[in-house]
């Protein structure tokens, strides 16, 4: 049986639904990375691979969606991607902007539930007013938990949070052997999510880059040499297809 998956690009695409395991991860987080190498490969600037990285990410949540996902949280712009030349970062702000205006609505008619992790106060008052808008608008609802990072790094997320609670301490509202992993979890950007169960990269690299390296503890890695603008629903499945023939033990014994 084939399911037909909602595609701008390429309204053929489609998964079958019994390839889909049924042991799914809970949470998947994605390094969306190879788009500057994308576009340099089809001689276009890397903005252009930026874009295209956009309509791929479209096609991403909805599969996440479609098959019942509960958490995908994905890597748009990290702490340390200010480095870039301001025609790139200028570009992926605007980028950002126009895809909130564009996909959100689709989200909430899907009862997608986004929410943004990372240091939103830097970016433009209207960036911050959009994610705030999109996270109201969206709160109540009850399908994937769609998470984008950006402006994110996990150690400024982990200081931020030491932070806080060292103030929390210093007014003496908690002592110090209060703070646990618990407390620890609920004041990260990720509150109230699941761990990481699977980290998908894109494009060959195989590190963390600083994302989510609290939350990603145990959690498996899946690499592949695709650039992200080249990455498909079926790409997306064959990790979860991977996922579930890992033998997860968390520090105990194998299974057999
Ligand atoms: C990932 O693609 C997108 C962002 C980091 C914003 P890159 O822009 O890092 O592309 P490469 O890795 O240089 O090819
Ligand atoms: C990681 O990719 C950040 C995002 C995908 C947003 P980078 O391209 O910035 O990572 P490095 O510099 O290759 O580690
Ligand atoms: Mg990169």
């Amino acid at each position: 049986m084939l399911k037909r998956l909602f595609s701008k690009r390429d309204t053929s695409a489609s998964i079958r639904t019994d390839a889909i395991p049924s042991a799914l991860p809970r949470h998947v987080a994605i390094i969306m990375d190879g788009n500057g190498r994308w576009a340099k490969g089809q001689g276009l600037l890397r903005t252009a691979g930026h874009a295209q990285g956009v309509e791929v990410l479209h096609d991403i949540v909805q599969t996440a969606s479609d098959i019942g996902l509960e958490v995908l949280t994905v890597y748009a712009f990290s702490t340390e991607n200010w480095k870039r030349p301001a025609v790139e970062v200028d570009f992926l702000m605007q980028l950002f902007s126009t895809y909130l205006d564009k996909e959100l609505q689709g989200m909430h008619e899907n009862n997608v539930r986004i929410r943004f992790i990372g240091r939103m106060d830097e970016l433009s008052p209207l960036l911050q007013e959009k994610t705030a808008n999109a996270e109201a608008l969206m709160r109540e609802n009850t399908g994937l938990r769609f998470n984008i990072a950006v402006n994110y790094g996990s150690q400024d997320e982990l200081l931020r949070t030491v932070r806080k609670l060292a103030a929390e301490v210093k007014a003496g509202a908690i002592l110090p052997e209060d703070i646990t992993a618990e407390t620890m979890e609920e004041h990260l950007d990720t509150a109230g999510l699941p761990p990481v169960d699977l980290v998908i990269r894109t494009s060959g690299d195989q590190r963390m880059s600083n994302f989510l390296l609290w939350q990603a503890a145990y959690a498996e890695f899946y690499f592949t040499e695709k650039n992200w603008p080249d990455f498909t629903p079926e790409d997306f499945v064959e990790a979860l297809q991977v996922f579930a023939g890992r033998d997860r033990r968390f520090g105990g014994l194998p299974r057999s």
